[in-house]
């Protein structure tokens, strides 16, 4: 039977004498692992633990209000705004594996430059157990990391024998908020696996409202007990329309919802019509560039769980 409280203690004690007096850094997205583990972390070693939060740009709606309003009592909080640089190194690039290798090779030079910054010589993740099962187990428990110029960091990984509902298990028992426990999981990359074709300003802001439709409809009808993700996806389809009387052309907008354990596999529930037609009617009516909303019906596999 997983103990909360012995868990906490031990991982605080585990935390306090494998970083002694020096100082770590973590990468905190806002979601349930890296928060866990930075309230783990700062329990065990305070202020010498900064907690990093970049803004890449590609952020959901209210994300950096919310992450700071969450943390800044908490954790030693360093907030880096980014999104100009991302959004310079993304220009032009339409292959979405591409992005990603962007994304994350600008977000290790960031997060890098801060490390360096602060001498940090820990690096401590919010790694659970399916993240390394996965890759075969091929990450040693106690392992460093180099990063691209050289700066090498030891690796803390509390959470690294748990699974998803311990670790919300735990995040209530550190009293972090309902909002944090229960949010659905969002990828790293952000909106850039959400925005088919060149990223740009406009289509991250149609993108980000659509979702935040999505998240705003599917909290209300508590269909987020659920689902394990609901999102909009903003394709570089475009379609006719009419808005009054006149033709319109603007963006196909597809919704995904699905339901999974693990997100190895997926399935599209029955949706409640009322609902479904309800966000449509909002995107199209509150985004003027959107034209026509479309639902995704295709399990994972032979689909991913998101489009790019
Ligand atoms: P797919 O689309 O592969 O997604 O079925 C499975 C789960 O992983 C999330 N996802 C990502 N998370 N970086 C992340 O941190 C990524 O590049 C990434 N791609 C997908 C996705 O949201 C889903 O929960």
């Amino acid at each position: 039977m997983f103990k909360p409280s012995d868990f906490i203690k031990k991982a605080v004690e585990d935390i306090k004498e494998r970083v002694g007096d020096g100082r770590a850094i973590i990468a905190l997205s806002g979601g349930v692992d890296s928060s866990v583990a930075s309230v783990l972390a700062s329990k065990a070693i305070g202020d010498r633990l900064v907690a990093v939060f970049v803004d890449h740009g590609l952020l959901r709606e209210g994300e950096v209000d919310y992450v700071k309003e969450t943390f800044s009592d908490r954790l030693n909080l360093r907030f880096i705004d980014a999104s100009d640089r991302f959004l310079e190194e993304l220009r032009g690039v339409t292959d979405p594996e591409e992005k990603r290798r962007i994304i994350g090779r600008v977000f290790i030079e960031v997060f890098e430059e801060v490390a360096g910054e602060i001498g940090a010589e820990y690096l401590v993740q919010g790694t659970i157990a399916p993240d390394w099962i996965e890759s075969e187990g091929k990450i040693k428990s106690h392992h460093n990391v180099t990063l691209p110029h050289g700066l090498v960091l030891k690796i803390v990984e509390p959470l690294r024998e748990l699974y998803k509902d311990e670790v919300r298990i735990l995040a209530r028992e550190l009293g972090l908020p309902d909002k944090i426990i229960k949010r659905q999981p969002f990828p790293g990359p952000g909106l850039a696996v959400r925005i088919i074709g060149e990223i740009t300003p406009e289509k991250i802001r149609i993108c980000r409202r659509a979702n935040a439709i999505v998240e705003e409809e599917i909290i209300a009808a508590g269909l987020d007990e659920i689902l394990w993700q609901y999102f909009a996806v903003l394709t570089d389809t475009m379609v006719t329309g009419v808005k009054g009387d006149i033709r319109d052309f603007g963006y196909l907008v597809v919704l995904r919802m699905v339901e999974s354990i693990d997100a190895m596999t997926a399935r599209v529930p029955e949706l409640p019509w009322d609902i479904i037609r309800r966000i449509s009617k909002r995107i199209t009516a509150e985004i003027p560039e959107v034209t026509h909303v479309a639902l995704s019906v295709s399990d994972k596999p032979p689909s991913t769980i998101e489009f790019a």
